[in-house]
C-alpha cells in the first residue's frame, strides 16, 4: 500500500510523515510522542484521544491522519506546561476533578472547545459537551465542578484585560491563540473530511452524565 505523505503541524511543531492510509491521527501522534493523547477504546466511545483539530474537539482515532495533513492539531500538553499550566488544567487540580488521570486529558480538550465556544455555559450545557468523555473514577462532579471554576476564572481575565488600558493587550496561551476580552478562541474547520468531530447532543448516562450515540455521530461528521 503506498504510504501517504502527511504534514502534521502538533502544538506547534511541525512533522512531515510518510503514512501508511490506515493509520489514524491517534495512532500517528502516540508514535511522535504525544502520550498526553491517550488511547482507550480505538472505536469513537471514550473520548481520551481527543484532541483539538483546526480548533475542533475530535476523537484523534476517529481521524485517519491523512485526513489531519495540513491541520492545527493541539494537545493537552499543548494547553500547558507543569509550569505553566493552562486555567483549565489549573482548574481540574484545584478540585481534584483528576485521579487516575486517563480520561484527563480528553476532558480538558473537551472544555477548551466548549469555554471557546460558551464562555459562559450551564450546567446542562457542560454536562452536554461532556458527553464523549467517560470517566470510570470521579463520578462527574468535580470535573463540572472544574469547569465551572476554569469559566469563571477565564471569564475574570478577560475582564481583568478589558479594564487595562491598552486594550490590544492578550494573553498568550500554549496553544497558540490568545485570552482576549472578545472570548472565543475557536478556530472553523475547514476539512469537511475530520469524520471525528465529536458530537454535542446525547442521552443521560446512569452517572448523570449525558452520553449520546458517541462513536456514530463522531463518524459522521
Ligand atoms: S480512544 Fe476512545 S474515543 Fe478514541
Ligand atoms: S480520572 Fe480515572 S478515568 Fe477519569
Amino acid at each position: 500500500m503506498p504510504k501517504k505523505k502527511t504534514a502534521l503541524r502538533v502544538n506547534g511543531r511541525q512533522h512531515e510523515l510518510a503514512l501508511d492510509p490506515n493509520v489514524s491521527l491517534l495512532q500517528a501522534l502516540r508514535d511522535l510522542g504525544y502520550t498526553d493523547v491517550k488511547n482507550g477504546c480505538e472505536i469513537g466511545e471514550c473520548g481520551a484521544c481527543a484532541v483539538l483539530l483546526n480548533g475542533t474537539a475530535v476523537n484523534s482515532c476517529m481521524v485517519l491522519a491523512w485526513q489531519a495533513n495540513g491541520a492545527e492539531i493541539v494537545t493537552n500538553a499543548g494547553l500547558g506546561t507543569l509550569d505553566k499550566p493552562h486555567p483549565i488544567q489549573e482548574a481540574f487540580a484545584d478540585v481534584g476533578a483528576v485521579q487516575c488521570g486517563y480520561c484527563t486529558p480528553g476532558m480538558i480538550i473537551s472544555t477548551k472547545a466548549l469555554l471557546d465556544r460558551n464562555p459562559n455555559p450551564s450546567e446542562a450545557e457542560i454536562r452536554e459537551a461532556l458527553s464523549g468523555n467517560l470517566c470510570r473514577c470521579t463520578g462527574y462532579g468535580q470535573i463540572i465542578e472544574a469547569v465551572q471554576l476554569a469559566a469563571s476564572r477565564l471569564q475574570a481575565e478577560r475582564l481583568a484585560v478589558a479594564a487595562m488600558p491598552t486594550a490590544s493587550l492578550t494573553r498568550e496561551c500554549g496553544d497558540g491563540g490568545s485570552h482576549s476580552p472578545g472570548g472565543s478562541g475557536a478556530v472553523a474547520t475547514p476539512q469537511a473530511s475530520l469524520t471525528g468531530e465529536r458530537g454535542h447532543d446525547g442521552s443521560r448516562s446512569p452517572s448523570g452524565l449525558s452520553t449520546g450515540d458517541r462513536g456514530s455521530e463522531r463518524g459522521q461528521r
